[in-house]
């Protein structure tokens, strides 16, 4: 048991029952390390999680792709979570691996299953939000671009075709809760990035409308720096910038009231744009995840506290527990907290698609 900061404990690993592996209960949970303490058939702290790896159905624990190989269509590159293929002049076939980055540095373990999550979390609001803003998903069968089966099997649930575009320069980031680099802004300035915002505002609190703050994009390894509207303006010219935010503002309000009514708060996200050789701007990348977003429990949301999060906070948490300066290579990943991850990740999925 390694203590550590509020949030995640170091998880254990109980086993009931027969003791075979299939059979092992993994329990994590945030708070008291006493919790961890109790033996088989006590009872279990209600703070806990307890993920059952009961004899497993193929759907339960999917198989992980840390890294796609494709070798009919050219690697154009590897992101961080994505590899691109070029297809032709105009479009990319998009596969989202199951790595995960987390202080902008890529761990060595995959998330199991969190690429197909992504894929089918943005498919869901590329089409549900598609009345605001066209986006880049080409109308393609894969089966034309990868012909092999063996090919299309690696990557299925997790490619995508798309239009190639050209991505705008920044992060078109909406906030519709006070969090983050947001708080932290906030509570130097009276501001995130130079937009005013009432005085006694508290930690996690809801913002009277959300606002458009954008950064830049940064290469791997580099973190983004946040800008003002007027620095986006003169990046990538005035009307495309209003455009951005219009669109960014949009998309995040219809989102995060339909998340809400499923029990998620959507506090803040990240959408990437990308315009065509007539300058008409498209939605691109990823949209509305665990990955570019940060989702609240809204049974769990309380104003001046941070609150437990969907997405990779546990990963976070548990890397912020460890003696790790946060630059590469990144430490190893207990299968417990990947697991653990992967199910956050599952879980958001199926409430916002189901
Ligand atoms: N339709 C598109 N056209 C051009 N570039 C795109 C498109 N969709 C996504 N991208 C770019 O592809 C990359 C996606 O890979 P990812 O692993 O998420 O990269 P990153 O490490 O930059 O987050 C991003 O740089 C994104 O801007
Ligand atoms: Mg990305």
């Amino acid at each position: 048991m390694t203590p550590t900061k509020p949030g995640l404990r170091r998880a254990s690993c109980v086993s009931y029952g027969n003791g075979e592996a299939d059979e092992a209960v993994f329990v994590l949970f945030a708070g008291r390390p006493k919790s961890a303490q109790g033996k088989a058939g006590q009872a279990i702290d209600a703070k806990m999680a307890v993920i059952s790896r009961q004899p497993r159905m193929p759907m339960d624990t999917p198989a992980a792709l840390y890294q796609s190989s494709l070798t009919s269509l050219p690697l154009r590159v590897r992101g961080k979570v994505r590899d691109i293929y070029d297809i032709d002049g105009s479009h990319m076939l998009i596969v989202t691996s199951d790595r995960l980055s987390a202080f902008d540095v890529i761990l060595p373990d995959p998330i199991p299953g969190k690429g197909k999550v992504l894929t089918n979390v943005s498919n869901f609001w590329f089409a549900k939000l598609r009345h605001i803003i066209p986006n880049h998903l080409a109308d393609i069968p894969l089966a034309q671009v990868l012909p092999d089966p063996d090919e299309r099997a690696q990557v299925a649930g997790r490619a995508i075709v798309v239009k190639k575009l050209k991505a705008l320069p920044v992060e078109a980031i909406v906030r519709g809760y006070l969090i983050g680099s947001g708080w932290k802004d906030y509570q130097k300035t009276g501001a995130v990035s130079g937009i005013a915002l009432p005085v006694g505002l508290q930690l996690a609190q809801q913002l009277p409308e959300p606002i458009y703050t954008p950064s830049t994009k940064a290469a791997i390894g580099e973190h983004d720096a946040n800008i003002s509207f007027g620095q986006s303006a003169a990046l990538m010219g005035a009307d495309l910038a209003e455009q951005v935010r219009t669109a960014s503002i949009r998309l995040y309000a219809e989102a995060a009231a339909y998340a809400l009514e499923r029990g998620i708060i959507i506090a803040d996200t990240k959408f990437e744009f990308g315009t065509d050789a007539q300058g008409v701007l498209y939605l691109i990348d990823e949209a509305l995840t665990p990955d570019s977003s940060r989702f609240w429990p809204a049974d769990q949301y309380q104003v001046g506290i941070s609150p437990p999060s969907f997405d990779k906070q546990y990963v976070r948490d548990y890397l912020e527990s460890l003696d790790w300066d946060k630059t590469a290579p990144a430490p190893a990943l207990p299968a417990e907290v990947a697991e653990f991850c992967a199910a956050k990740y599952r879980e958001a999925e199926w409430r916002l698609t189901q």
